[in-house]
């Protein structure tokens, strides 16, 4: 069954890692899919990819954390698809996580960081919202279990992304919208892998009840339904997948 068939769908951090396994699936199940990222040579490589598997993508260059490049994102996207259905802000950045304290972490590079992890997602969602209010449409915003434990400035944004998830909720419910949030748990990627030092994922792996990392692939099921009609009642949620670490 093509839940998504003929649906204009933008996924954003999609160039790799979670972003583009949503990107694979959301095409294989008929979308037309803009791979939006800030590097061109993975978001190019990752059209190529769906589009040899049978898909419909294209490249669309934004830096989610400036306004203006969201907006020319959301009109290449009604260009390219005749409107915009599905959003996903799955685009983030890691940073020094284990170095720069709340207390300690430099303005400059703490004001940066909130730009793409936070502001992101509220960028990309103004920018889309006046042609998504047209048809309706639903949003999935990407959190982190790091909301709810000691993870300095990222899981400051975390939180920031769950309330956004709830307030947004709000005002977009009138123009039939639905915004939730996936709250992965630790997610094998490249990125987890060249930030998160190995004895700390192996002692959060023993910590969680299902004794292993997850994988994006754990990730699409939940993004997927969360986007499709079947969630056609649930808003504001923040939905955890994350091999039980939070409850
Ligand atoms: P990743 O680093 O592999 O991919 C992120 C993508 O976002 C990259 O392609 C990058 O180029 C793009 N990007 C970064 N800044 C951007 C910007 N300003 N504008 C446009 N694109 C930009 O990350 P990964 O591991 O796939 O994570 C994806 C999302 O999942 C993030 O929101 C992350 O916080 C979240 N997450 C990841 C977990 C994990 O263990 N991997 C666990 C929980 C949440």
């Amino acid at each position: 069954m093509a839940r998504f068939a003929g649906r204009s769908v933008i996924v954003t951090g999609a160039a790799q890692g979670i972003g583009a396994a949503y990107a694979a699936a959301l095409a294989a199940e008929g979308a037309k899919v803009v791979v939006a990222d800030k590097n061109a040579e993975g978001g190019q490589a990752m059209v190529e990819k769906i589009t040899a598997d049978g898909g419909t993508a294209v490249f669309g260059q934004v830096d989610v954390s400036d306004p203006e490049s969201a907006t020319a994102l959301a009109e290449l996207t009604v260009a390219e698809f005749g409107g915009i259905d599905h959003l996903v802000n799955n685009a983030a950045i890691y940073g020094e996580m284990k170095v720069n304290l709340l207390l300690t972490v430099p303005w400059d590079y703490y004001k940066k960081f909130m730009s793409v992890n936070m502001d992101g997602a509220l960028n990309m969602t103004r920018a889309v919202w006046p042609h998504m209010r047209k048809t309706g449409g639903s949003i999935v915003n990407q959190s982190s279990t790091a909301a709810w434990m000691y993870a300095s400035f990222y899981g400051l944004a975390k939180v920031g992304i769950n309330g956004l998830t709830q307030q947004l909720a709000f005002e977009l419910g009138g123009s039939n919208i639905r915004i939730n949030t996936i709250a992965p748990g630790p997610i094998d990627t490249e990125a987890t892998k060249a930030v998160t030092p190995g004895v700390i994922v192996e002692d959060m792996v023993n910590r969680l009840p299902l004794k292993r990392m997850g994988t994006p692939a754990d990730l699409v099921g939940a993004c997927l339904f969360l986007l499709s009609d079947e969630a056609g009642w649930v808003t504001g949620q923040i939905f955890n997948v994350d091999g039980g670490q939070v409850f």
